[in-house]
């Protein structure tokens, strides 16, 4: 007998953000293992330490069936190879097969579709035969039992394969109230500072199997200060997987405020938020010269829709490898939740360089990506960049909402210096300096973010004369930025 899985350890209310698919596979499973319906496959794929083992248990519970475990190593506990594993699902398929009360699961099945091990890989041969597909193709057409196939990498995974999955599930980043709640059921009891449970709770890469982790540190040390262990453990985990022991934080310098920004064409701020909270998609394009506010609007608006914002580089999905960078895009926008995040695309024009303009097929087939993820995708998605010349026209026009963030106006810029430079908010500029500010054109709101910075670096206060110097030189800073680039 191939091994039953004890109690699942989560019950399906666990996974609120994939209530929806669950209640339509319970329904499915429990028809099916009353009919003896044969063929009935499910496919969970997506990130790992999501979950997806946990729910198939808690699935299996839920419509009253056993869950079975499709072996993964041989009696002496050698591990089973692609065939061993396949003919370990075929057996439990016939063993169970009489019963009507079963589910299979059958866990890391990558390796199961990936000819990689057979003998005539060596002649470079990567894809199954026609016989072999045939075959495979039966498997998922005859079985008896109706089976639960996991994933981390369905990207791999040769599509005459795919199609035939009655039950696809996307696993992706559960939202942060879900991602709270998860952490709560694993370290709520232990009396930890409410604070360190939020943190974690925030850093959408640490999956349930970190938090389980973690959890387990704290059993087999229980001596040790509980907050000092969670935080350690999860902080190496993290450097393990992701390679740094905290998430990137952005601490704005200085605090947002919608007034500060200066938008062309009229279009204002909060017009946008509201069409985007109404319509719950749409796509965004924010261009205009660095620190006018791009990213800062972009994290407003997701925490104003409350979302969470996923924010990624051009720089972190170009690879030099053909055809890297677009599996890398769609990856990115697939393992996005499009219901509870705000997808950020920083540096965009690296994709949307002009089509015309592009010497090589590449150029084009990623602006081509971009653009086919972008329409099919039914969240939130902002682009972002600071060049809009070399931009593909036919690309932008794309576009729901093409934003142009531009430096401040002058009413603007004595406004924010009054803000950060003065003490006293209801002091005046003294107007020799507010005549100085006048000529500052060019000045953006990350203009005085850095002289805050520099101040808060420093620890030394700056007299409102001493502010405007040091403004003013970031400001020239930039110009003969601009003119070394052009
Ligand atoms: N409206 C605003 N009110 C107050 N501060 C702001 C505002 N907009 C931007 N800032 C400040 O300026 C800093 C830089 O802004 P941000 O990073 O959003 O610029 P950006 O347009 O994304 O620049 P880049 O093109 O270089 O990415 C922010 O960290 C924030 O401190
Ligand atoms: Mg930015």
């Amino acid at each position: 007998m191939p091994p039953k899985f004890g109690i699942a350890a989560w019950r399906l209310d666990a996974f609120p953000q994939l209530a929806e698919a669950a209640g339509r596979l319970q329904g499915v499973l429990r028809h099916s293992a009353a009919t003896a319906a044969v063929g009935v496959n499910a496919l969970f794929y997506g990130l790992p330490g999501t979950g997806k083992t946990e729910l198939a248990r808690a699935l299996a519970e839920a419509s009253g069936l056993r869950a079975y475990q499709v072996r993964s190593a041989d009696e002496d506990g050698d591990g089973l190879r692609r065939t061993g594993r396949l003919s370990a699902y075929l057996l439990a398929q016939r063993l169970l097969g009489r019963w009507r009360d079963a589910v299979l699961i059958f866990d890391e099945v990558e390796d199961v579709f990936d000819p990689g091990d057979e003998p005539f890989a060596f002649m470079g041969v990567r894809r199954p035969t026609g016989r072999q597909k045939g075959w495979m193709n039966r498997i998922l057409e005859d079985n008896p039992v109706p089976a639960i196939w996991i994933t981390n990498d369905a990207a791999g995974m040769d599509p005459a394969f795919l199609r035939r999955f009655l039950l696809p599930v996307a696993f992706v980043t559960p939202p942060r109230s879900v991602r709270r709640a998860i952490v709560e059921s694993h370290l709520g009891d232990r009396d930890l500072p409410p604070d360190l449970l939020d943190e974690l709770a925030a850093d959408p890469v640490l999956a349930p199997a970190q938090l389980g982790a973690a959890r387990r540190l704290l059993d087999l040390h229980p001596q040790a200060p509980a907050e000092q262990t969670v935080r350690a453990g999860v902080a190496a985990v993290r450097t393990l997987l992701y390679g740094a022991p905290t998430p990137r934080r952005r601490t704005p310098a200085t605090g947002f405020d919608v007034a500060f920004l200066n938008l062309a064409g009229g279009i204002s701020p909060s017009a946008v938020a509201r069409a985007l909270a109404e319509q719950g998609r749409g796509s965004l394009c924010f261009y205009g010269p660095p620190g006018t506010g791009k990213t800062a609007f972009a994290e407003v608006l997701a925490e104003a829709l409350d979302r969470e914002l996923v924010a990624r580089q051009a720089s972190d999905l170009i690879s030099p490898y053909v055809g890297e960078t677009e599996q890398n895009l769609a990856r990115l926008f697939r393992e996005c939740d499009p219901a509870h995040s705000v997808l950020l695309l920083d540096e965009v024009d690296s994709f949307l360089s002009d089509r015309r303009a592009a010497r090589h097929g590449w150029e084009r087939t990623q602006v081509n990506e971009l653009l086919q993820q972008m329409e099919r995708y039914p969240g939130i998605f902002i682009a972002a960049t600071n060049l809009m010349a070399g931009i593909d026209a036919a690309a932008l026009r794309r576009f729901d909402f093409k934003l142009n963030f531009r430096a401040l106006n002058p009413a603007q810029r004595l406004g924010l210096f009054a803000r950060e430079a003065l003490d006293d908010t209801t002091e005046a500029v003294a107007p020799e300096l507010a005549r100085y500010l006048e000529t500052l054109q060019g000045l953006t709101a990350g203009d005085f973010a850095n002289v805050c910075r520099q101040r808060s670096l420093l620890g030394e206060a700056l007299t409102p004369e001493q502010f405007l110097r040091r403004l003013a030189a970031e400001c020239r800073l930039k110009q003969e930025d601009g003119r070394e680039a052009a």
